[in-house]
């Protein structure tokens, strides 16, 4: 179900406005709309829809929009043309006491810097958002509780948020914008002033607690490698318009342009690609026709030694060697039931190719990739470090 919609927002800061918002309409870009007119461009005609329940970034670098899209969805600013919807209201036409109801109930945001009050406690900051909706004190402090417990922040409660780290202090922020029971999140580089290690733990708790809370997440970041491992899709924003979006693996399968490109150069392709863009076609035997003769005659003519093995409905069996299917037609055995090996790993294809590498290099035989118990390839080892070094290659060729 779709929970933000944007449709055609610009936003125009400055003066002559008028005249630029006509200069968007001839599709001219930021640059020369500041020099003709003066106006700077926040954000060019962008449209997208936000589903209930996803987790929706936002990247692009420094002044390419991220933040002015922020403020323009919980309206803070006004879109200078376009319209957007919350769960299908257009909220330029609300009044202030619906503006600020949605505000306050229905969007919490996270900041970059905390944004925590240094002279309220943990408990008292976490309970600031209830507070200024006039939930009575003792309803409050039952939730904001909560929302720490959540956090695993509950034996701090009485400490000041000097005391804490900078990682726990945002896991205060993102219990004090939970503690509200928002339906949507607006985090705007949250996780971006914590250090590496601390911003990776803060990343897999989002993820967790996104299990739990299913909230519908907009969250901005510089930095590619999160929007890849939280992201459900990416929005890719540059001078104001968005260049592109989708999920990680389409954005880097696909990528719109070489702008989007050049985004992609730091990116460890092992990331993203999964084992479905990895596998080969299986070559197979079936076990309810096939008989020994058969097998070594395919394995010859398509130049392997192992086959894996399926029934009628394409389901895998195993797989069988060249050995012991000459040692079975020598014997004139008929079928190949007698020779079926069952040791192959079995992968599936959505898995990443980073979490099977390791799979990979240990085993004997290629693996299986199946799906819903029908074999639908094979992963085999040369094949994958090839493809992730071509596909290295194959983004750095282009610039
Ligand atoms: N209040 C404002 N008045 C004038 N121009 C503004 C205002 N807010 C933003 N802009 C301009 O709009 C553009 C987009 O800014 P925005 O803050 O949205 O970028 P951003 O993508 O969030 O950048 P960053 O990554 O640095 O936070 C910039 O050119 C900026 O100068
Ligand atoms: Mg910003």
């Amino acid at each position: 179900m779709t929970k933000i919609k944007v449709e055609n927002v610009t936003k125009i800061f400055g003066k002559h406005i008028n005249s630029a918002l006509k200069l968007v309409e001839q599709k001219k870009n930021k640059t020369e709309i500041l020099k003709q007119t003066g106006a700077t461009i926040g954000v060019n005609d962008a449209s997208f829809s936000v589903n209930e329940g996803e987790i929706f970034v936002i990247m692009g670098l420094s002044g390419s929009g991220k933040s002015t899209l922020v403020r323009l969805l919980n309206h803070l600013i006004e879109p200078t043309s376009g319209s957007i919807y919350i769960d299908g209201e257009n909220i330029s036409k609300m009044n202030k006491q619906q503006l600020r109801t949605i505000r306050r109930e229905k969007m919490s945001m996270v900041f970059q810097n905390f944004g925590l009050f240094p002279q309220r406690t943990v408990l008292a900051n976490t309970e600031y958002g209830l507070e200024v909706r006039g939930i009575p004190k003792e309803e409050r402090t039952k939730k904001a509780e909560q929302a720490l417990e959540n956090a695993g922040l509950l034996p701090y409660k009485d400490q000041f948020p000097s005391q804490l780290s900078g990682g726990m202090q945002q896991r205060v922020g993102l219990a004090r914008a939970l503690a509200n029971d928002p339906d949507i999140l607006l985090m705007d580089e949250a996780f971006s002033a914590l250090d590496p290690l601390i911003r990776k733990d803060m990343q897999d708790e989002l993820l967790d607690l996104q299990q739990k809370v299913r909230k519908t997440i907009i969250f901005i970041t510089h930095d590619l490698n999160e929007a890849l491992r939280i992201g459900d899709r990416i929005a890719l924003m540059k001078d104001g318009k968005i260049i592109q979006i989708g999920t990680g693996e389409e954005i880097l399968t696909n990528p719109a342009n070489d702008y989007v490109k050049t985004f992609l150069e730091d990116v460890d392709r092992s990331k993203v690609l999964t084992v479905e863009n990895a596998m080969i076609r299986p070559i197979s035997v079936n076990v309810e026709m096939d008989g020994p003769k058969v097998a070594l005659k395919r394995m010859r003519d398509e130049e392997v030694s192992v086959l894996l093995a399926v029934d009628k409905r394409r389901e895998f069996k195993g797989y069988i060697t060249a050995d012991d299917a000459l040692e079975a037609s020598k014997r004139g055995e008929k079928d190949v039931n007698g020779i079926l090996k069952a040791d192959m790993p079995v992968v599936p294809p959505d898995m990443l190719i980073q979490d099977v590498l390791g799979v990979i290099s240990e085993s004997p035989t290629p693996l299986a990739v199946v799906n819903e118990n029908k074999l639908v390839g094979v992963l085999i080892r040369g094949v994958v470090i090839q493809s992730l070094a071509s596909n290295t290659e194959e983004v750095t060729r282009d610039e």
